[in-house]
Parts: structure tokens; sequence; C-alpha cells
């Protein structure tokens, strides 16, 4: 084993934060499973002499800074933060309730940045640490129907992590976004996903049929969360961890779409593009 290190997992009662928590432990390293429910962790894990399960709502912007004391009173330090709680806001923009585009912000947006904000002033005492989130390939391409408030909070912690990575590095502390594809846990179950109700008539044969669609999916995505959480466990103690995780063969194809396509934005127009500046610059 590498240099045992000590994890922080938000929404590590169920779904991919229980696959994360239990290969690092099998890796030999301490975990803070943090969830709203603390005792959900310990139905998914057990008793551990590693483990501590701490509530922690990521979206309560007050709760973070305990549960990162609670860790630093147990185990001493805090290395690897894993922003993975999350949940879908599933449905057509018009049809969507503002607050719950907003929820979905709140979740998988300002959820990270509430916990990193907690986690920092451990990991810059300390001149180390690791920041990864769990983003999503709805964080590089909106690529579909019913995505738009969950791709908005994922591209935004795309651009979170990114602007943050300049700003640590100094402190020995790098980011690390990954972006899984389809995988098999409960996000497409009615615990983790919430469908807007139909009430606009122009949307209503494409909202059976989306519907229809991403509730067949679930159950049976082709990712496996616990090969997921092994490699996330691997790339967390290579010397330097990749900014960005592709996880998935679909998330290969779509970073390679994207790149295509922006390469292809940027052609499009290049004169124009390039005929912008003052004609003094
Ligand atoms: N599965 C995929 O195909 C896929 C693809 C791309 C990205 N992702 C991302 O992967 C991450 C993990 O999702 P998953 O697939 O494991 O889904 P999941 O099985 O539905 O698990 C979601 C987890 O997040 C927790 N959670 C939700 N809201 C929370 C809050 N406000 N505070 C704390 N915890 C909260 C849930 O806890 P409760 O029990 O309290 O609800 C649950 O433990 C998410 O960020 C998701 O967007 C998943």
């Amino acid at each position: 084993m590498s240099e045992k290190k000590v994890w922080f997992i938000t929404g590590a009662g169920r779904g991919l934060g229980v696959d994360i928590a239990k290969a690092a432990l099998v890796a030999g390293h301490a975990v803070v499973a943090t969830a709203r429910n603390a005792e959900s962790v310990t139905e998914a894990l057990g008793e551990h002499d590693d483990l501590l399960s701490v509530d922690l709502d990521v979206t309560d912007p007050a709760a973070a800074a305990p549960a990162v004391n609670a860790t630093v009173e147990r185990f001493g330090r805090l290395d690897v933060l894993v922003n993975n709680a999350g949940s879908f806001q599933a449905g057509f923009f018009e049809e969507m309730a503002p607050e719950n585009f907003r929820s979905q912000i709140e979740t998988t947006l300002f959820g990270p940045v509430n916990v990193t904000r907690a986690a920092l002033p451990q990991l810059r005492a300390q001149r180390s640490g690791l920041v990864m989130t769990i983003s999503s390939t709805a964080g590089i391409a909106a690529d579909g129907d019913f995505l738009t408030a969950y791709a908005a909070s994922k591209f935004g912690v795309e651009g979170f992590m990114e602007g943050l990575a300049p700003e640590v590095a100094p402190f020995g502390i790098r980011t690390m976004l990954v972006e899984p594809g389809f995988f098999r846990t409960e996000l497409l179950t009615p615990q983790s996903t919430q469908y807007a109700e139909p009430s606009i008539e122009d949307y209503a044969e494409r909202t059976t049929t989306t519907v229809a669609a991403w509730k067949g999916m679930d159950g049976k995505q082709g990712g496996d969360p616990a090969k997921l959480a092994g490699a996330l466990v691997r790339l967390a103690g290579v010397e330097e961890p990749p900014a960005r995780f592709a996880a998935g063969a679909d998330a290969v194809t779509t970073f390679e779409q994207k790149a295509g396509e922006l390469l292809a934005q940027a052609d499009a127009h290049r004169g124009l593009s390039t005929s912008l500046a003052h004609d003094d610059a």
C-alpha cells in the first residue's frame, strides 16, 4: 500500500460514495464517510477502526466545518476530499419549477463549494491535499433532453475546480475532476431523481419517451461503481493526479466529441473571431 491517507467523502450512505469509502478502506486508508443521515453509512459500511461516519447535508453552508473538525480530531489530518453527493432534477427547462432548478444547483454546485471552503484551511495548513469532485459527462457536454439544471450545476463545478486549481497549487493542493458516464448506482431511482411535473402540451410526447428512456436505464447502466471507486483510489495515490478523469468508455467518447466540436467552432468563424480588437491594439 502507498502512504495511509485520510479521506473525506460526501454522500457516502449509498451509491458511488459507498464504493469509494470501501475501496479507500480496503487500500488501508482512513475514511470519514459523511451522509445526510450518518446511520446510513453504518448500515452500508458497518463499523471499522479507520471509519468515522458524520452527518453532513452538503447544502447546509454551516455544516461542513464541524465535519472537517471532527475529521481532524479523529485522524489528525485530511488528505483527500471527495465531493460526491448528488441528485438529478430531470425535466424540460420550461416545465421545471424554479425551486427544483435551484435545488440542483444547491446540491451539485454549492454543495462542493460549501465543503471545499470548509476543508481548504486544513489542507493549506498541511501544505498538501487533493480536492476530488465528481462531476459528470454532463459537465462536458449537455447532450440530450432533461439536462439543463444538472448540466448547469456540473458545468459550474467544472469551472469552480478549474479556477481553484491555480489558486491553491502553491500550497501543494491539487484538484481533480471526475466525469463519469453511466454507472449503475441509485442515481436514477426515485430517491435521487425528481422528474418535473408535465405542464406544457408542446413537450408532452417527448416527456413520455424521455421519462421512459431514463427510467429504462435504471439498473442497466454499463459502468461498475466498484471499479470506478478502485480507479479513483489509485489515481489519488499517484504523484500527479489528473486534472480531469474521463470515467468510462462513454465518457472518453464525450471528451473526444466535445474537443472536436470546440476546435471546429474556434475555426468556423476564425476571420470574424480574430477581427474584434481595437485598431490600435
Ligand atoms: N451514476 C451515474 O451514472 C453518474 C454519472 C455521472 C455523474 N454522477 C455523479 O456521481 C455522484 C454520485 O452519485 P451516484 O451515482 O452515486 O448517485 P446515488 O446512488 O443517487 O447517490 C447519491 C448520494 O448523494 C447523497 N446526497 C444527495 N443529496 C445530498 C445532500 N444534500 N447532502 C449530502 N448527501 C446528499 C445521497 O444521500 P441520501 O441517501 O441522503 O439521499 C446519496 O448518498 C453524483 O455527484 C452524481 O451526479 C453519477
